[in-house]
């Protein structure tokens, strides 16, 4: 793996227009049916569709930011990510946020659900799989899904963070008793060592300004 000499900038910002020709409306009661919603555009409209509370929808804007920043270095070093995949992902990720609140379910199952006929399966699993991390999958080749996993544990609420600064507020406002507390610190030390793998293949560092200064 080639590494980068230097930091890149940002990548560059998404397109705002649907591609038309990448889209197949059906309908499934009050929303289009998009089998491949990849366009940034139409995702942000089916944010609108369902209310995400603008808290969640900024959150969800600046994790695909992260995401795609990531990826996008990381194909400058030979890898082979889907931007538009990693980007609709990102955006959707946290669909099933708001509707479990009340509920206490599983968002990121319960999120999967709402998109599945809706978005690409390749997306669904992203929603499905971006709260889980096993030490397999950190072992394994760096995914779409484990980019958007590992970025959402980098923003906390609409802030780039540290990993560390993201599980402290989790076992903080979580960490009930002490199996919770320990459960928490083995997923950081997971995120941490994927944290690992993937900055091995960049030039930057994890706490470096062009990642920890990224914003809306
Ligand atoms: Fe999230």
């Amino acid at each position: 793996m080639v590494r980068c000499a230097a930091p890149f900038p940002p990548c560059s910002p998404p397109p705002t227009e649907p591609d038309e020709a990448h889209l197949h409306f059906m309908t499934k009661g009050q929303f289009p049916i998009v089998t491949n919603m990849h366009s940034r555009k139409q995702c942000l409209e089916y944010l609108d569709k369902i209310d995400m509370p603008r808290h969640i929808r900024r959150h969800s804007m600046l994790v695909a930011k992260v995401a795609l920043f990531l990826c996008e270095l990381l194909n400058r070093n030979g890898s082979n990510f889907d931007l538009d995949l990693v980007e609709t992902g990102a955006l959707l990720h946290d669909v099933g946020k708001e509707p479990t609140l009340a509920t206490g379910h599983d968002h990121a199952q319960v999120g999967a659900e709402m998109l599945v006929g809706i978005v690409a399966p390749a997306v669904v699993r992203i929603v499905r799989e971006h709260i889980l991390l096993e030490p397999v999958q950190v072992e394994g080749p760096l995914t779409e899904s484990i980019l958007v996993n590992y970025s959402d544990k980098r923003v906390m609420h609409e802030q780039v963070v540290s990993v560390q600064a993201r599980y402290n507020d989790l076992i903080a406002r979580y960490a009930k008793t002490p199996f919770h507390r320990q459960r928490l610190l083995e997923k950081l030390k997971l995120y941490l060592a994927l944290e690992e793998k993937i900055f091995s293949h960049l030039a930057i560092d994890p706490q470096g300004p062009e990642i920890m200064e990224l914003k809306l």
